[in-house]
């Protein structure tokens, strides 16, 4: 296990290109996988999560090729291998596929598999993914008529075996994308139209990349007169496909991992940073609402889109005292990774800083409201767990100590931040866990503070 020391300081000053979105890495290596023709991918994440998924595809058969580096990642050609291509390629008995540490790739990829024409195949991962429930995929694509089991009806090792799908209508419990993207992929396989209904509009990744190869998915907003109040809730509806054909993807750089800088950059004096050709999809971005609530310095400048339809942009942020702020639960899907950073931020706040709605922190790579909770009361913040969140009282400052990362690489790097940003520095161990999402994080932390 790794251990490293951050803090307290220097300021942070400069630029820096975020590495490039896990989240957005994953779906280009699956949809181009179920795509017929090649694809090319600039800027793919190569990390340890993404790097699974690649995995995983080429297992089933696609083909990946590597044929250079730009932007912190690699640039990949995917053969696809056709929607119904697993199914058609696939052997005799049960096939393997490793998940790693990777959430996403277990939800998601279970609803391609799923509606296949024949085959069988188990998913499973490393210790943390053992945790991670899986029930939440595998209900939904029983009632449209796959055959998926787990273990105690709930954990992976996840099975699922090739069975025609149904059309079904879902009311998702949670606002989750890998759950929706998961049951948008059985959809384009399925007899009939799907529906979705989400509580709260989740990161719509997903929808974006498959319209742009090919799709039909229509998507509307249910709450459509401003002041009827009730959940601002999102229903999208998806058509079955006989081929999928995605245009070429540049991946834009992660707002997940640019906000550990940004976060530092509003918390260290004399900090005065840009974020580089960052991911600025609205349904990413809470914490640019709320950091704005809280009174940073923080703004956009340079949009644009990247090549398959994200919106991209230059996140500037500069040092400024803090107001406490409340987030709810319509401002948690939008803000779901990065809601440590929010405690993190109330420990210097002005006030009480509370976050509800967020039992979903639970089922990350760690339970989020325990490790962050205990982490954070460990360096000396007035923190307390709540069933669903936290709440945090800013004391304009925190001490400094040690940080366990419990293997959660969010939990890694929000101690390394909370180290720049204490009175005595954070010693974190576990420090490798950073890899999953972030491999050059030390790198870019001691560029922008040197
Ligand atoms: C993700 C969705 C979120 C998020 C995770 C990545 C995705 O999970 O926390 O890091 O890529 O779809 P949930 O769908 O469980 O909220």
């Amino acid at each position: 296990m790794s251990v490293a020391r951050f803090g307290p300081g220097p300021a942070l000053r400069g630029a820096l290109r975020p590495p490039p979105d896990k989240s957005i890495s994953h779906r280009a290596a699956i949809v181009a996988a179920m795509g017929e023709g090649e694809v090319a991918i600039s800027s793919y994440l190569d990390a340890a999560d993404t790097r699974s998924t690649l995995a995983a595809v080429e297992a089933l058969g696609a083909g990946v090729e590597e044929r250079g580096r730009s932007d912190g990642g690699v640039d990949l050609r995917i053969q696809g291998i056709g929607l119904r291509g697993p199914g058609a390629k696939a052997p005799g008995g049960t096939l393997d596929l490793d998940v790693g540490n990777a959430g996403t790739l277990l939800r998601l990829l279970p609803g391609w598999l799923a509606g296949q024409p024949d085959g069988a195949w188990r998913l499973d991962g490393d210790d943390s993914i053992r945790r991670r429930p899986v029930d939440r995929v595998a209900e939904p694509l029983g009632a449209m008529g796959a055959s998926v089991s787990c273990r105690d009806g709930r954990l992976p090792p996840l099975t699922v075996n090739a069975a025609p799908l149904h059309g079904a209508a879902h009311h998702l419990p949670v606002a989750s994308a890998q759950v929706k993207s998961c049951l948008l992929f059985a959809g384009l396989l399925a007899d009939g139209e799907t529906e979705i209904v989400e509580p709260a509009p989740s990161r719509n990744h997903t929808e974006l990349m498959l319209r742009a190869a090919g799709a039909a998915i229509s998507v509307e907003d249910l709450r459509t007169l401003p002041g009827l109040g009730g959940p601002p809730e999102r229903r999208l509806r998806v058509a079955p496909v006989e081929t999928l054909a995605l245009e070429a993807v540049d991946v834009p750089g992660d707002f997940s991992s640019a906000a550990f800088f940004a976060v530092a950059a509003a918390l260290v004096a004399g900090s005065d940073i840009r974020l580089e050709r960052t991911g600025i999809n609205p349904t990413r971005v809470g914490l640019l609402g709320i950091l704005t609530r809280m009174g940073a310095p923080i703004w956009v400048e340079d949009e644009a889109h990247a090549p398959g339809g994200e919106p991209v942009g230059t996140i500037r942020v500069r040092h400024g005292p803090l107001e406490a702020t409340r987030v709810d639960a319509a401002e948690v899907p939008i803000t779901i990774d990065e809601l440590p950073l929010v405690a993190l931020l109330g420990c210097f706040a002005e006030g009480s800083t509370v976050v509800a709605g967020a039992q979903e922190l639970r089922h990350k790579e760690s339970d989020r409201i325990a490790t962050v909770v205990a982490g954070l009361a460990g360096l000396g913040a007035d923190i307390e767990a709540r069933e669903d969140g936290f709440a945090v009282r800013g004391t304009g400052g925190l001490r400094g100590g040690a940080l366990e990362s419990h293997g959660d690489h969010r939990l890694a790097m929000l101690g390394a931040v909370a180290g720049l940003a204490s009175a005595d520095g954070v010693q974190v161990s576990g420090m490798e866990a950073a890899a999953v999402s972030y491999p050059g994080f030390e790198g870019d932390l001691a560029g922008l503070t040197s």
